[in-house]
């Protein structure tokens, strides 16, 4: 596997273009099947959990021409026949976002059989709540060797609350209850803008849905849907990891293609902090030349997303001399890069679900391992940001969520290679 080794302590600075968004791409990918036909997705990221997504949909009889994918950002995507409704474990246990075809193939087909995604590095991540709505269109769900089988003979509208806001669970039920007879209610849903962006295809794919935006989306469904050509959202993660390299590193970078009406919780922390944030007709002007330390408490959409966590972690180990409660209340064990970060020289103590950060404005390079997506992001901006050479283990993870990272960060003026085949 490959490692990136990192020269730290230059600042960034330049223009960097966000890719699409991989958590509004592969619920993109899996709608596809509700409509048969020749649908065309662009501005679609190639990331290692998109091309894991084009796997899946082919291993279901999809033909998926991905040929301009790396050029173009284009995928075209032929669901007119459908002859496997089978999610295997082996793909499912390299991308859990895999439970996104549960609800398309249970509405198109009346049945489905997809492995139990399990757990994973930030915590249980259970699927109930997709499997108690879909119940409640109607659909019968048992669990059987580790595999959800449902079946349906025809879902039907119904309401349905959810008790815990879940942005794939919302997402799974908007595709199933599109092709649902009679009307159904959501409430409860996620207000994440991956999840605005899927309602809007699906309006834009025939469906009838109302709500967008808010935690109650009614959608009236029993209309056959048509293919569709749809445009993803740009990346705000990928967005705010970006700035967080420009604050990390005392640079200034200018986010391109970032929407800031989709960050703004993110945008108000990094001021708090103290880094110039302007708006700019191509994105985002980054810069900052010392950040002091701030509380951060991560929430559903439109609180501080779960997913800026790890990264903005960084950002306070450089404060100096400050104390910054980050408090992780979407998942039970988001903490996996503190252990890292320890090892470069972070003052951090986790209480309970909250990190402690004792902000020391230094980290000193050594060898780090990723664990999972976003905490892997975070080791390279601590890389940045550390006096000294750091090198990061298992970038898999690194490249399952951001496109040529490494290429981005070397024309912000980063000094790093990617190691082929050199770490673990
Ligand atoms: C989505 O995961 C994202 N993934 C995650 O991004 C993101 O961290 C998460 O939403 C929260 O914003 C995709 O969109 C592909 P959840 P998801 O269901 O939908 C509990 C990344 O780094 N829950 O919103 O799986 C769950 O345990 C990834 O890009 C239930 O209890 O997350 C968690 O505590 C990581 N029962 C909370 O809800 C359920 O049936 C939020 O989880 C479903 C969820």
């Amino acid at each position: 596997m490959d490692k990136l080794v990192i020269r730290g302590g230059k600042p960034l600075s330049g223009r960097v273009r966000v890719s699409g968004a991989k958590n509004a791409a592969l619920p993109a990918f899996c709608a596809t099947i509700l409509a048969p036909g020749r649908h065309v997705i662009r501005n679609a990221p190639n990331l290692k959990d998109v091309q894991t997504t084009i796997e899946l949909l082919r291993r279901l009889g999809v033909v998926v021409d991905d040929s301009r994918l790396a050029a173009e950002h284009v995928a075209e995507i032929d669901t007119s026949r459908i002859s496997s409704v089978r999610a295997p474990y082996d793909l499912v246990k390299t991308m859990r976002a895999s439970i996104l075809v549960l609800g398309p193939l249970l509405a198109r087909e009346g049945k489905a059989e997809v492995s139990l995604p399990g757990g994973c590095a930030i915590g249980a991540r259970p699927v109930n709540l997709h499997l108690k709505g879909l119940e409640t269109l109607g659909a019968s769900i048992r669990l059987q060797h580790g595999y959800i089988i449902a079946q349906a003979g025809g879902l039907k509208g119904a309401e349905f609350a959810f008790d815990v806001s879940t942005v794939t669970g919302t997402e799974n039920l908007m595709m199933a209850a599109a092709l649902a007879q009679g009307t159904t209610v959501l409430t409860g849903s996620a207000m994440e803008p991956e999840v605005t962006a899927l309602a809007e295809m699906l309006v834009a794919m025939g469906a009838d849905i109302h709500g967008l935006g808010t935690t109650r989306i009614e959608i009236r469904g029993g209309k056959p849907l048509h293919p569709v050509d749809f445009t993803i959202m740009p990346d705000r993660i990928e967005a705010g990891t970006y700035m967080a390299a420009a604050a990390c590193t005392r640079g200034e970078v200018l986010v391109e293609g970032a929407n800031a009406g989709h960050m703004e919780a993110v945008i108000a922390k990094f001021r708090e902090a103290g880094v110039t944030v302007e708006e700019r007709p191509e994105g985002l002007l980054v810069k900052s030349d010392g950040v002091r330390a701030v509380d951060v408490k991560t929430q559903p959409y439109p609180g501080f997303p779960t997913d800026m966590q790890a990264q903005f972690m960084v950002l306070m180990c450089m404060a100096k001399d400050g104390i910054s409660v980050i408090a992780e209340t979407v998942f039970e064990n988001r903490f996996m890069h503190v252990l890292e970060l320890q090892r470069m020289g972070a003052d951090i103590r986790i209480d309970g679900h909250s990190a402690i950060i004792h902000g020391r404005g230094q980290l000193s390079g050594t060898s780090v391992m990723a664990t999972d997506l976003r905490a892997s992001a975070s080791l390279a901006l601590a890389g940045l940001a550390a006096d000294g050479e750091t090198e990061i283990l298992r970038i898999y993870h690194l490249d399952r969520g951001y496109e040529k990272m490494e290429e981005k960060l070397k024309n912000l003026g980063a000094d790093m290679e990617r190691v082929k085949g050199a770490g673990l």
